[in-house]
């Protein structure tokens, strides 16, 4: 399957590319219940298919730790270990249960530097099928303004189907 999807030949137009996407993370995830090998695919797969992906991956909800995410599977350049809620970007999206865009990370009060490369990014929070939130998907451009209500749209919906 994974061959199949480096294959494929993915639409340029990005609405069409991240159906095609969705489907193709759908029939891969198929049957897996494993979250770890779930997030992991999602991270390489996303990472694969989107140039303006720099760092792609999850933050996951450290169970053992008040309020605190920890590094989940991701793809991309050494990225930070913890992340209080409330602090940087995805601290936001954890603490408010809402999706973050951000077109100018430098502009966003306590954004967390991992990467100075990275100048904008989207993080989505990650629900399980209770409602309870178990992660957050962080994806960083180098470019500033990268994610519009596009990628907003689509990262949600396959984070849905992919964990609830
Ligand atoms: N950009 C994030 C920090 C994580 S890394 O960039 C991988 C933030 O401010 O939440």
């Amino acid at each position: 399957m994974a061959e199949a999807f480096n294959d494929l030949t993915l639409p340029d137009d990005k609405a069409a590319r991240y159906a095609t996407v969705a489907v193709e993370i759908a029939a891969v995830l198929d049957g897996e219940p494993n979250r770890t090998a779930r997030m992991a695919t999602i991270a390489s797969m996303l990472a694969a298919s989107f140039d303006h992906f720099f760092w792609t991956g999850f933050y996951v909800v450290d169970p053992e730790r008040e309020r605190e995410l920890v590094v989940g599977p991701y793809q991309g350049t050494l990225g930070c270990l913890r992340i209080a809620y409330g602090r940087g970007v995805c601290g936001a999206a954890a603490a408010t249960g809402q999706t973050q865009l951000v077109p100018d990370v430098h502009a966003f009060p306590g954004h967390i530097a991992c990467d100075g490369r990275s100048a904008s990014e989207v993080v989505i929070p990650v629900f399980d099928a209770a409602g309870a939130l178990i992660a957050v998907l962080d994806v960083d451009s180098t470019e500033l303004a990268a994610f519009d209500e596009v990628d907003v749209e689509w990262l949600e919906a396959i984070l849905r189907n992919s964990f609830t």
